[in-house]
């Protein structure tokens, strides 16, 4: 099934709300991509994510990393793709049976 929603948040705070209510129906092997340009809310979005994960760290953007692992109730990895050609290798980690979703973040 595919559902498409538009979610409008009025700013950080909220958005990192939206997203760890929605990282509640987040399971292992379940890939989220997130696209916006600079500056258009993804590591917060992460960060909201992360913490509906049960992850107690601080989730910072990996950018000169392509990838960081942190432990919740399920493993999360936020891997920073935009340098990538291919995305095969990054997202390799989604299992066999795990969901995607897609979400494009912007300002409007
Ligand atoms: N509704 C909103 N949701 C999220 N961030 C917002 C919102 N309104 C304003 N902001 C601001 O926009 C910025 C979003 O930064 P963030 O690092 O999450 O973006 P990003 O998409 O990860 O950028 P980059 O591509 O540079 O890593 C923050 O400074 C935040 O305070
Ligand atoms: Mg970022």
């Amino acid at each position: 099934m595919t559902a498409r929603l538009t979610l409008r948040t009025s700013g950080p705070r909220d958005t990192r709300a939206l997203a760890a209510a929605l990282a509640e129906a987040f399971e292992s092997g379940d890939v989220v991509s997130l696209t916006g340009e600079l500056g258009a809310g993804k590591t917060c979005f992460v960060q909201g994510a992360a913490r509906g994960l049960g992850v107690s760290t601080r989730v910072t953007s990996p950018s000169f990393l392509l990838r960081r692992d942190y432990e919740g109730r399920v493993g999360v990895v936020h891997l920073d793709v935009y340098r990538l050609d291919d995305l095969g290798p990054a997202v390799a980690g989604g299992s066999p049976g795990g969901r995607a979703a897609r979400a494009r973040l912007g300002r409007r």
